[in-house]
């Protein structure tokens, strides 16, 4: 039987969502380009990212840095040294792996038993700035976003005289040469991210930066809620000392249930002065914060708050995904019908228009509403094919609803709304359609 990855991944190609990356040219192994539909539902949650943790909060502003950074930026931030993870390759098959990832003691691709001893293989994708290869003109494509937000750190304070605390967002790619990419979209080399780095007060007691790290922790939670993600897939998980990221004092991971395993979806971390001090020693720059009240300086301690993009897509459609009972088939057969129940904020078309017949009067009429609703809304008009298959189809892509026009149209002035989740239909007047939807849509 076809387990739910298998579904998800065909849906997602079969419906334009997600394809193989250079798949003319039979792939590159763990890459994946997003298609018309992927593109808009990826959209969706971005820009519903930003709005929630930007522009609706008074104590966070955005940025959008260089993707090659001035590689002392490595060295400072301490990726050079230990962003690593430990190599291992089978002896028999030259197979590599990551040794913490192991499963039991044998190769798992030709069974070998040996291996050669870890060595740390470092994960930032190296290139060359200039037609000279060399080691002086060596940099790293970011493997975070975060660094951005510390290296420009002053010149925001700067500008946009934010007081402690605040937070400066970014969303954007990231690059990681890793060992083992795999599970679809869930661990690739290249992927996206949405970070904030939240400035304190420089902590005079535990308590002092906790509470922002709850407040993160609730904010996270917040935004699960509204991706639709269901309590019951996710787990928190307090990373133990000795396993945390080298710049962190406190980390929680946010776990949810996929269909491989429980693992990792986002990550909360508080990374004290680490950062800021480094740069502030590597670079020569002051970058303290000045209270203004009490005069005193000091560097800014930071929580940070994770989000993948790309994961936060593959929970969104796992999530999504349902399989029901269709009441009736059109050939009186017992039928599945398959329907991605996004939140509707998230859908990446809202709207389908769906003449019941391809005559040029009925077509020419639905072309007139279609050309009026994607002033405001994103749609699709399909006269293709039964309505029957045509419902099937917006299902299957998580439309929210669908206008079918009928020849009574014409006369009544009227459209049949069709609901995706309660498969109910009202008859509702054209010049009611807009107010109608956009309510709906809310
Ligand atoms: N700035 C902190 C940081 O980068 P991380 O836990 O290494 O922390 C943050 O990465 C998030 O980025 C993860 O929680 C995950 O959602 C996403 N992520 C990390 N590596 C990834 C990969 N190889 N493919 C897809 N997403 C990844």
């Amino acid at each position: 039987m076809e387990n739910l990855m298998d579904k998800i991944i065909s849906l997602a190609k079969r419906r334009g969502f997600i394809f193989p990356g250079s798949e003319i040219y039979g792939g590159m192994a763990n890459s994946w380009d997003y298609g018309p539909l992927g593109v808009e539902l990826k959209n969706n949650i971005k820009n519903e990212w930003w709005k929630m943790f930007v522009h609706q909060r008074a104590d966070v502003v955005g940025v959008d840095t260089a993707l090659v950074m001035n590689p002392k930026v490595w060295e400072a931030s301490g990726h050079l040294k230990e962003f690593s993870d430990p190599l291992i390759e089978c002896k028999k098959c030259h197979s590599r792996f990551r040794a913490d990832e192991m499963k039991g003691d044998k190769c798992q691709e030709c069974g070998g038993k040996e291996f050669t001893t870890p060595k740390q293989f470092n994960l930032m994708f190296k290139t060359f700035i200039g037609p000279a290869e060399d080691a002086a003109n060596t940099a790293y494509f970011r493997p975070e976003t975060a660094q951005g937000q510390f290296v420009d750190f002053k010149n925001i304070l700067e500008t946009s005289r934010k007081k402690l605390p605040f937070g400066i967002a970014q969303m954007g790619k990231a690059f990681r040469n890793e060992i083992t990419p795999g599970n679809y979209i869930f661990r690739t080399r290249e992927f996206e991210q949405m970070e904030i780095e939240y400035f304190i007060p420089e902590p005079k007691k535990d308590k002092d930066w906790e509470k922002y790290f709850e407040m993160w922790l609730d904010e996270m939670k917040r935004w699960l809620k509204h991706l639709g993600i269901s309590d019951k897939h996710l787990h928190y998980h307090d990373i133990p000392d000795g396993e945390r990221a080298h710049y962190s004092k406190r980390t929680v991971d946010v776990e949810y249930d996929y269909p491989f395993g429980q693992k990792e979806l986002y990550g909360l971390a508080y990374r004290t002065a680490f950062d800021l001090k480094n740069h502030a020693d590597k670079s020569g720059q002051d970058l303290r914060y000045t209270d203004t009240e009490t005069n005193e300086k000091y560097l800014p301690h930071v929580i940070e708050p994770t989000w993948g993009v790309d994961r936060s897509m593959l929970v969104a459609i796992l999530e999504a995904y349902h399989e029901e009972k269709a009441p009736t088939s059109e050939k009186g057969e017992e039928d599945v019908r398959v329907v991605l129940k996004f939140p509707k904020w998230m859908a990446p078309v809202k709207v389908a228009i769906l003449p019941l017949s391809k005559k040029e009067e009925l077509s020419n009429f639905a072309k007139d509403i279609y050309g009026d609703l994607i002033k405001d809304f994103i749609c699709e008009y399909d006269e293709t094919q039964s309505i029957g298959k045509r419902y099937r189809r917006q299902d299957e892509i998580g439309t929210p609803y669908c206008v079918t026009v009928d020849f009574e149209s014409l006369e009544d002035k009227a459209v049949t709304v069709r609901d995706r989740d309660t498969m109910k239909q009202d008859r509702i007047k054209i010049s009611e359609l807009k107010n109608y939807l956009s309510d709906k849509l809310k």
